[in-house]
């Protein structure tokens, strides 16, 4: 059983699908604290109504990122975890963080990386017209979402999607490859290999394949 600190700045409906997948096996571990540095973020209630410890530190009382990244760290040290589960949060962590959990920090984005790293990336990929757009679970390396990638799902993208249709389309496979993503690192299955991550017991499926718009039409 992995312990998982989960660190958010909103809403919260990854950290949802988490602390879900937690409860029924869908993953062999537990949510051992909810991170934010919003103190208002509706994430924290979520964690509160499953009884599992919430802790805000606030950016700003911090005078500058490293302080506020070594009491982050010393905050997940405290609740002994084993991941590090970035679920909406929104800040880059420095390297001095990522020295203290190596190979043990994960993000979740609401892209195809490397296509649309950053900030309002669903805007961005209807106004650039792409066909397909959706998530993508990575470990978290000294770049902003440039680490090695765990597991994506795809989306069609319409061109006159709004920007919270295409959301609510991604939003929903989020729900479902965080956890798997998670799941796969508590069973040790993932072997990482300089940029490629190795998925132990899984057999290629070279039948996998989505056409936007269909060929049929
Ligand atoms: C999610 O769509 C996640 O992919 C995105 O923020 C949203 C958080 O929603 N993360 C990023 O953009 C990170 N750069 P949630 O609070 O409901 O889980």
């Amino acid at each position: 059983m992995i312990r998982i600190g989960v660190l958010v700045s909103g809403s919260g409906s990854n950290l949802q699908s988490i602390m879900d997948a937690c409860e029924r096996g869908g993953i062999d571990g537990q949510v051992a604290v909810v991170i934010s540095n919003v103190p208002d973020a509706y994430a924290l209630e979520r964690a509160r109504d499953r009884s599992i410890p919430t802790v805000v530190l606030s950016h700003n009382d911090y005078p500058d990122r490293s302080a506020f990244d070594r009491e982050l760290a010393i905050t997940l040290k405290e609740y002994r975890v084993d991941l590090v589960a970035l679920a909406g949060f929104m800040r880059v962590l420095s390297d001095e963080f990522l020295g203290e959990f190596p190979g043990r920090i994960m993000n979740i984005h609401p892209a195809l990386l490397p296509s649309f790293p950053g900030l309002g990336v669903r805007r961005k990929a209807i106004e650039h017209g792409v066909r397909f757009s959706g998530c993508t679970v990575h470990f978290v390396d000294a770049g902003v979402d440039t680490g090695p990638i765990i597991i994506q799902a795809v989306v069609p993208v319409y061109p006159d999607d709004t920007e919270e249709e295409l959301r609510d389309r991604i939003l929903a496979l989020e729900h479902k490859i965080y956890p798997k993503a998670i799941q796969l690192f508590a069973q040790g299955r993932l072997i990482v290999t300089g940029r490629k991550v190795y998925v132990r017991g899984f057999d290629k499926d070279a039948a996998q394949c989505l056409v936007n718009p269909p060929l049929d039409i």
